[in-house]
């Protein structure tokens, strides 16, 4: 079947069809993720977590969004590509975040930015939204905020949330990533508003689910929030066949005649 382009995406919400969305960094994951027939594929800044090894996603540049946003195209067939705007690549202004937004697009050949904030953010959603750049939205627990949020935490405030949501509609996302808010809230904002919810840590009534690739396999050593669920336990599965290959190698049964040349 033929690639699926934003319109696409848009539309699953009035045909009752729940959106599949992973995250991938470089080639190998994403041609896995679009070989198993993901919607799309969100190259996140959660990188600077899950690839770089940092506590939060902040210290991410859009020049490694740029690389790994480029990695990820050559493993893709047909997969919507998303890829986030790191933290103060479109913050100060609209007019950056169109520079920042045109930059990471043109230079990877992704379709689409991620774009965190509701209310906030309406102004720089508009701006990109206007030069012709799709953009996503994200409300809720908003990552690139961690510090003034205080922790990775539930956001609880209904009036804010749904007035988020509403604002960056009006500016124009396709679509809209729900992360952390209560099951409840999650709904009414989803029956509200006229685009494809997203959910990671929102509940089942999202019109689609997102799952960070690393917490997906059970690859990320450090923690694991209670909104994962771990379809495969590749940290361990990695571990065990490094372990065998070291004893191999240790004890001369690794490599035999059949991995070597006569
Ligand atoms: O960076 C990321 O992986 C994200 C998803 C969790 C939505 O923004
Ligand atoms: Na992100």
């Amino acid at each position: 079947s033929r690639p699926v382009t934003v319109p696409d995406f848009r539309a699953a919400k009035g045909q009752g069809r729940k959106l599949v969305v992973v995250t991938a960094y470089d080639y190998t994951s994403a041609y896995w993720c679009d070989a198993a027939g993901v919607d799309a594929i969100l190259v996140g800044d959660s990188l600077g977590m899950v690839v770089q090894g940092h506590s939060t996603a902040l210290p991410v540049t859009l020049g490694q969004m740029i690389y790994h946003t480029r990695c990820v195209m050559r493993g893709v067939r047909q997969a919507l590509v998303i890829a986030d705007l790191p933290f103060l690549s479109y913050q100060i202004s609209p007019a950056q975040a169109v520079r920042s937004a045109g930059k990471l697009l043109k230079s990877s050949g992704a379709q689409a930015v991620k774009l965190e904030g509701g209310v906030r953010t309406a102004p720089m959603i508009r701006a990109c939204v206007q030069a012709g750049i799709p953009v996503m939205g994200h409300v809720g627990l908003t990552p690139q905020s961690v510090h003034q949020l205080g922790g990775f935490r539930v956001q609880r405030d209904r009036d804010a949330l749904l007035a988020d949501a509403q604002a960056i509609v009006e500016a124009g996302v396709f679509a809209v990533v729900l992360e952390s808010i209560p099951a409840a809230l999650a709904a009414e904002i989803t029956a509200a508003i006229p685009v494809p919810t997203i959910g990671i840590g929102a509940g089942s009534q999202c019109d689609g689910q997102v799952l960070v690739f690393h917490d997906l396999l059970g690859l990320y050593p450090d923690f694991q929030p209670k909104f994962v669920k771990r379809y495969a336990d590749l940290g361990n599965t990695i571990k065990a066949a490094i372990e065998t290959f070291c004893h191999d190698v240790r004890s001369g049964a690794f490599p035999t005649p059949q991995h070597s040349f006569r």
